[in-house]
């Protein structure tokens, strides 16, 4: 057990898909994986171990945002051996091209900050995708015939943004679209040596307003989930 994660070593799988919501984290779970055991539940976020195509893999929440997300990152790959982390989860669309319901694999993530700033202080490292997984990512995004998008991505620190000017600088320079936890996940898999990727829907859209019905919601993350799998184990 860890501060955060009360599950038995050996419970956590090698491959971990990590949703920001604990109940889309059960939902995921419950859907997509064969006897699926919930192996967490300390501070009500939920993890579940079970197979998929009798693969070992655990969907385990994040919570919202870096400094969250990175807690349960550093816990699963420094007391877990977690190799293999997926980040599955929402963002906003930044680029005319990007529609509600396409999915984004993120190559690269700007920040203004992360918990790594204390490390890396001024220097300005660029977080990035494993390769292979972002490969295996668009291979699986391509045969399903879900539309997507390959590149940047902004992860904020803050959802109700003062701001507006930094959106603006980040749709002219490309960047597809905004979420809130991908470049920690990026940071703290680097510096672990292990394998990190971040396949996200997009949920609503910065240039139109729109936004997905909730309805919609469960079968568009359907896709992304099943894409994240099958990154996972091509
Ligand atoms: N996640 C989903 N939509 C988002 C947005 N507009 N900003 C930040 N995070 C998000």
């Amino acid at each position: 057990m860890t501060v955060h994660i009360g599950a038995e070593q050996g419970q956590i799988a090698e491959t971990v898909l990590m949703p920001g919501d604990p109940y889309r984290a059960e939902w995921a779970a419950k859907t997509f994986l064969d006897d699926a055991v919930c192996i967490n539940k300390v501070r009500g976020m939920l993890g579940f171990t079970g197979t998929w195509r009798g693969n070992r893999v655990t969907i385990h929440g994040s919570g919202m945002g870096m400094p969250s997300l990175s807690i349960y990152a550093n816990e699963l790959i420094r007391d877990y051996g977690a190799k293999t982390l997926i980040r599955i989860g929402s963002c906003g669309g930044m680029q005319d091209a990007v529609k509600i319901r396409d999915v984004i694999i993120a190559m690269t993530a700007t920040t203004l900050s992360t918990p790594s700033r204390g490390i890396l202080r001024e220097l300005n490292f660029a977080p990035c995708a494993d390769y292979s997984l972002l490969e295996a990512a668009v291979n699986a995004a391509k045969s399903r015939e879900t539309p997507y998008h390959v590149g940047g991505i902004y992860s904020s620190d803050v959802f109700y943004d003062e701001r507006p000017d930094l959106n603006e600088q980040m749709v002219r320079h490309g960047t597809l679209g905004v979420e809130m936890e991908a470049a920690e996940l990026y940071l703290v898999a680097a510096r672990h040596k292990v394998r990190a990727l971040a396949v996200l829907t997009v949920s609503d859209h910065l240039l139109t307003g729109e936004a997905l019905p909730s309805e919609d919601r469960e079968r568009s993350f359907g896709d992304m989930v099943e894409i994240a799998l099958e990154a996972a184990f091509p």
